[in-house]
């Protein structure tokens, strides 16, 4: 992959690699099986990636067994009424394993339904159906399967990368390029994840099916955008739209149909018995939260079977739209994404970003921050071309109109986009990463806005701290919630990356070399680096950590040095009041920095 990367970057255009990226899905074969050779073919659009997604997730089925060893004899079962196309195996948060299996055809997944779905009998439990099973156990008796012609697809399929392992291979690149290049292709959503995203969704669907018609649950955000990193949370949302066939007024009979009544407005009622139905009839949902009252109401819960995280809302299709062109611009350039998601991990590792909402930034802002300066015209040229021009472009089949008729048109079809309207900036991801940090240390943020509408700065409406332009509803600031405090520190941050970056590439290759002193927690790494851990040479013991008199904690003494720097990383120390004798004051202001910093 790198190296088909670097070619592109170092031979100018890269017309046929983008539509490699836009693959993103290994399982979507024929988008897999392109070359850098290929002559221009038709652009994949978003719509058909999510159509083939969601007809990937109609027939699929997820099957919670005993062990990867299962796969024998689930794949023998199965396969003596269906063709099965492969299985995946992963594990939840909780250590039970399961299969994703896909199988040929949606019949396939009727016919394996009909002839082996069946309930478990019990009174408390009204019985429902949902792609979600498992495999039950046969007693006293030993059947005999074929071999499988296949192997599992994964093992252990969702597991994130071991982060020392991450560290371990990013301190190996030649390069800063490099670096970020592994960081992407190791931390993104995989194919599994993605497949998974869809069941979840497909679940809801299968379950609510009867109770709304043409209802569909889509999922947006990270997880279809190709800015998803493994884990990510799943956004969803609920539509049920109805299609000019069903609304056809030469039809004469017409379905009664219940109105909404009440003082609240029908979708925080169709919410909250979302979240009724969620937490009673949803195998696998756990820790239901409706937030009601939110301008999205939306229901938060754990879906414990996939172990992962959902957020669910009601008829939002312009963050659907929104998704749609983040995937775009990630597929219009083979930088887009790498760049976006070291960007991401700084800020997370620097604590810009935070999982929970509050007065900072969050993901999607930031994304468009990135966007943002991949649209500037540097002495090397621009990226990305601003949504302006995507606009002026669309033909009368990109039009979308979201919910309060906000118009989401745009150009969907890439290979419509002039050449010399994208990557004419040849800079690799090393260059890009810094000009990122200068251009917003330097970016007037007391009267300006990021628009990525004009690819240009714009006159602030107002004067809340940060101002990014929502691109699709253009008189809102998607983050009107920062404070004044958290904006001045994103300042501080771009200048200290900056800095950082620039002096941790020149010269000798230390511990912070790169990236690694970019995305490393501080703590974490002045630890490392005070430890050496096996390395003869360290800048302090471990017992310079603490008092010498101190013979109450003998965890620390018995242990090698390699158990005991974990010791240190863990064990609280109780006794902040002693006294403790530091050989020199560097090491004391160190240390004490550390236990400021809760890691000791
Ligand atoms: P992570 O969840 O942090 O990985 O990133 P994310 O891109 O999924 O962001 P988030 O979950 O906060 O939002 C989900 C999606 O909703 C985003 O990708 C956007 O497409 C959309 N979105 C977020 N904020 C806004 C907003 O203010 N207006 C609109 N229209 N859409 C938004
Ligand atoms: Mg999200």
């Amino acid at each position: 992959m790198f190296v088909l990367f670097q070619t592109v970057i170092n031979t100018g255009k890269h017309y046929s690699f983008r539509k490699i990226l836009n693959a993103p899905l290994p399982s979507c074969k024929c988008l897999l099986n392109r070359n850098i050779s290929d002559a221009p073919k038709k652009f994949i659009t978003f719509d058909e990636v999510v159509a083939q997604r969601r007809a990937e997730a109609q027939r699929s089925l997820v099957v919670q067994v005993n062990s990867e060893s299962s796969f024998n004899e689930l794949y023998g079962y199965c396969s003596r009424y269906a063709s099965i196309n492969g299985i995946h195996h992963y594990k939840n948060n909780g250590g039970e394993h399961f299969m994703l299996i896909e199988f040929a055809s949606e019949d396939n997944l009727k016919d394996i339904l009909r002839s082996c779905g069946s309930h478990h009998k019990d009174l408390d439990v009204m019985a429902l159906q949902s792609p979600f099973l498992w495999f039950r156990a046969v007693a006293n008796k030993k059947e005999k399967f074929t071999v499988p012609e296949t192997q599992l697809i994964n093992k252990d399929g969702t597991l994130p990368v071991n982060e020392d392992t991450l560290f371990e291979q990013l301190s190996h690149c030649k390069t800063v390029s490099d670096q970020i290049q592994v960081l992407y292709e190791h931390t993104m959503l995989n194919d599994l994840g993605v497949r998974l995203r869809y069941m979840v969704a497909r679940q809801l669907e299968t379950i609510m099916e009867s109770l709304y018609a043409n209802m569909a649950v889509r999922p947006f955000g990270s997880s279809v955008n190709g800015f998803g990193k493994m884990g990510c949370d799943l956004d969803l949302v609920l539509t049920n739209e109805l299609t000019q066939e069903m609304t056809d007024p030469n039809k004469r009979l017409v379905y009664q149909e219940k109105k909404c009544e009440g003082g609240r407005s029908p979708w925080q009622r169709h919410m909250e018995l979302m979240g009724e139905l969620i937490e009673l009839r949803v195998p696998g949902a756990t820790r239901v939260q409706r937030i009601l009252n939110a301008r999205v109401p939306i229901v938060k819960y754990a879906h414990e079977l996939s172990g992962v995280d959902c957020d669910l809302c009601y008829s939002n299709m312009s963050g659907v739209y929104m998704s749609e062109l983040l995937w775009l611009y990630g597929s219009l350039d083979p930088r887009v994404r790498p760049l976006t998601f070291v960007i991401r991990r700084w800020a997370q590792t620097v604590g810009l970003t935070n999982p929970h909402p509050g007065r900072w930034i969050t993901n999607f802002p930031l994304t468009l921050m990135v966007l943002f300066f991949l649209q500037q015209k540097t002495k090397d040229g621009f990226v990305l071309p601003p949504l302006k021009f995507m606009s002026k472009i669309a033909t009368k089949d990109d039009i979308r109109i979201a919910e309060d008729y906000v118009n989401c048109t745009f150009v969907r079809d890439l290979n419509r986009l002039p050449p010399e309207s994208y990557g004419q900036s040849q800079s690799n991801l090393q260059t890009l990463l810094l000009q990122f940090f200068e251009f917003y240390s330097q970016f007037d943020f007391q009267d300006k806005a990021i628009s990525i509408n004009e690819g240009a700065p714009v006159r602030k409406p107002n004067n809340l701290p940060l101002y990014i332009v929502n691109p699709i509803e253009q008189a809102l600031n998607v983050s009107r919630n920062v404070s004044f405090e958290e904006c001045e520190r994103l300042k501080m941050e771009v200048r200290n990356a900056a800095w950082q970056l620039e002096s941790c590439t020149e010269g000798d290759r230390t511990d912070d070399w790169g990236l690694l002193g970019l995305i490393e927690k501080r703590t974490t790494r002045g630890l490392k680096k005070l430890l050496r851990v096996g390395n003869s040479h360290r800048l302090v013991s471990v017992k310079d950590l603490f008092n010498e008199e101190d013979t109450s904690d003998k965890r620390l003494s018995k242990k090698s040095d390699k158990e005991s720097a974990k010791v240190a990383q863990t064990v609280k120390v109780e006794k902040k009041e002693q006294k403790i004798k530091f050989k020199n004051t560097t090491i004391a202001n160190e240390v004490y920095r550390i236990r400021r910093d809760k890691i000791v």
